[in-house]
Parts: structure tokens; sequence; C-alpha cells
């Protein structure tokens, strides 16, 4: 089933702007829905178009990447057989109508990401702390790879407001403790003028009509369900980013949509810039809370 809302962070499993961090089953690490052939196929006209745009990898990486895709295969195999087949050398996806060829000579994360709907980063320990050293990446929410790849968290997210400082290093204490092969997830949420998966623009709002009202048919609500997960050779960890999205129409003035109105009404000034909502956001809460008034 494909249910764009199957995640509803703002339904109290996290709050923006905040660690939010729980443990997952293997069985949940990867998610696999009926948009596996979509996905797979954006990705493909992205790495076609633009290579660099959606994979860099840092010299030196090649080790934990296998590892990686090791993992990855071995995942799928044993919790999704029904979408991942493997024969020998080669892995059969058959409802996305494509096989994937593991000895082609390309570098595994870009093997891997070719497997599944799922972005993949793979983050690597330095005296400055934990760095992107690797990453697949078609998908992003109003960023760019070039300008985070070989970048330590803290430079990665210098543009959010309150991650400097403690939350940073709570985050390296996490990363630092996480035990291998225990996958845990978290949430980010935001809102955009139109569905399109790769967005690394910053956050768009053009969601009013001519006369400046907020056109309820232009806001689409996009969830990333990011995984985290300690690769046990190497000790890198595997950051996987995953998009789920639909119409801000579907949750207007239900129950759900007023908890997401709440978690908005939650953020303050700084929070609202960042997102670009500081013009929109009384409007937005009121529009979640009561729904179109149309
Ligand atoms: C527990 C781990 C993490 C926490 C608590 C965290 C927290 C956050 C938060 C609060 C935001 C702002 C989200 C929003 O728009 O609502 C953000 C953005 C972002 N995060 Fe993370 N993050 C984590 C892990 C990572 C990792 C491993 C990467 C590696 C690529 C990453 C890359 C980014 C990027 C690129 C942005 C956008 C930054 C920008 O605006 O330029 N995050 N993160």
């Amino acid at each position: 089933m494909n249910d764009p809302f199957r995640h509803a962070p703002w339904d109290g499993l996290s709050k923006p702007f905040t660690i939010g961090m729980r443990p997952i089953a293997p069985t949940d690490w990867i998610e696999v829905d009926a948009r596996l052939g979509t996905y797979l196929d954006e990705k493909a006209l992205l790495e076609a178009a633009d290579p660099a745009a959606v994979f860099r990898a840092e010299p030196g990486t090649g080790a934990a990447q296998q590892e990686l895709l090791d993992i990855l295969i071995g995942n799928l195999s044993a919790h999704h057989p029904e979408t991942h087949r493997r024969h020998g050398d080669r892995i059969e996806l058959p409802t996305a109508g494509r096989t994937i060829d593991l000895d082609a000579g390309d570098p595994p994360l870009l093997t891997a990401s070719r497997l599944v709907q799922e972005d993949i980063c793979l983050m690597h320990r330095t005296g400055e702390g934990w760095r992107l050293a690797a990453a697949a990446l078609a998908f992003p929410s109003s960023w760019r790879l070039a300008d985070k790849i070989g970048r330590p968290m803290a430079a990665i997210h210098a543009p959010v407001p309150g991650f400097a400082g403690r939350m940073d290093a709570m985050v390296t204490r996490i990363f630092d403790n996480l035990a291998p092969s225990q996958p845990v997830e978290r949430f980010n949420w935001s809102l955009y003028d139109d569905e399109r998966l790769h967005h690394p623009e910053p956050h768009p709002k053009a969601w009013r009509d001519a006369d400046g009202r907020l056109e309820p048919a232009r806001i689409h609500v996009r969830v990333e369900r990011q995984t985290l997960m300690r690769l046990p050779q190497s000790h890198d960890i595997a950051f996987t980013i995953r998009i789920h999205q639909g119409p801000a129409a579907l949750l207007a003035g239900t129950r759900s949509g007023r908890l997401l109105a709440a978690d908005l009404e939650g953020l303050d000034g700084p929070q609202r810039a960042y997102k670009g909502w500081s013009a929109d956001a009384d409007d937005l809460i009121a529009l979640f809370r009561k729904g179109a008034a149309r």
C-alpha cells in the first residue's frame, strides 16, 4: 500500500528540530513500496544527467561502501524477498522491472542506491567528529551534495538553528555509541510547493494565488524518514533518507492536521525563517487546523 502519511512525525513521534531517535527492527530498516520503480527511474535519470550531483565518495571509502552494500543485500534478501531476488552476481527487482548487475565495476554505494528508494550516505569518524565521506543522494530536501561532502556534522548543519553546541555534542555522543547492526530512525518534515523528489533548492513557497491567498492544492507535505546504522567492520555509519510525500489537503482539518498545525505553531522565529515560512506560518497553521476555506 502507498500511504503518503504512513509516518506522521507530528502525531507525537517527534518534535521538529529535536534529535528524536528510536531503535527499529532490521525488518524495518529499508522501506519498499509500490513506487519502487518510479523512484529508481528518477534516480537513473538524475544520474545520467549529472552524475556528480547525485554521487560523491572520498578516496579510501571503498571497503566501507562494499560492507554497506553486502549488508544491504543481506537485509533485502532476508526481509524483502518478493521485491529483491539474488541470482549470483545479479539482483532481480521484479516489481520494478529491472535487474542490477553487482559486477559492473560501479562504486558499491552507487550500486546500493540503485536497489532501494532510500538515498544512502556513509558517515566516517575523524578527530573533527563525524564526516560525510560518501553519498548517493538523488532526493535531497533543500541541500546540495557538493556543499556538504567531506564536511563534519557541525559544518553540514551550520544553517540549522539550534544545532551548534549542545545538540551537536549530543549527536556526536549518540553516533559514537551506536550499537553495530542495530538501526535507529528519526524524522524531519517540511512543506513544499510541488511533489518533485529531487529538491536541492531552498524551501520554496510559490503557494499563493494571484490575490495572495494560500492555495491549498499547491502545498505538499514532505516527510524524510532517516535511519542510522553502524557497520560492524569499518565502524562507519550508514545514514539513509527516504522521502514520503502527499498533498496537504489530505491532512488539513483532520486530527492529524491539527497536530501538524500545533507543531508549526511551536516553531520559534529562527526556525520559521530557516524553513522559509516567516510570512506564511499563520496562514499555514489556520489551513492545517481548519481545512481549506473553499
Ligand atoms: C541524529 C542525527 C541528526 C540530527 C539530530 C539532525 C538534525 C537536523 C535538523 C533538525 C535539521 C533541520 C531539519 C528541518 O528542516 O526541519 C537538519 C538538516 C540537515 N541535516 Fe541533519 N541531523 C542528523 C543527521 C544528519 C546526517 C547524518 C546528515 C548527513 C548527511 C545530515 C544532513 C543534514 C543536511 C544536509 C541538512 C540540511 C542543512 C541545510 O539546511 O543546509 N543530518 N538536520
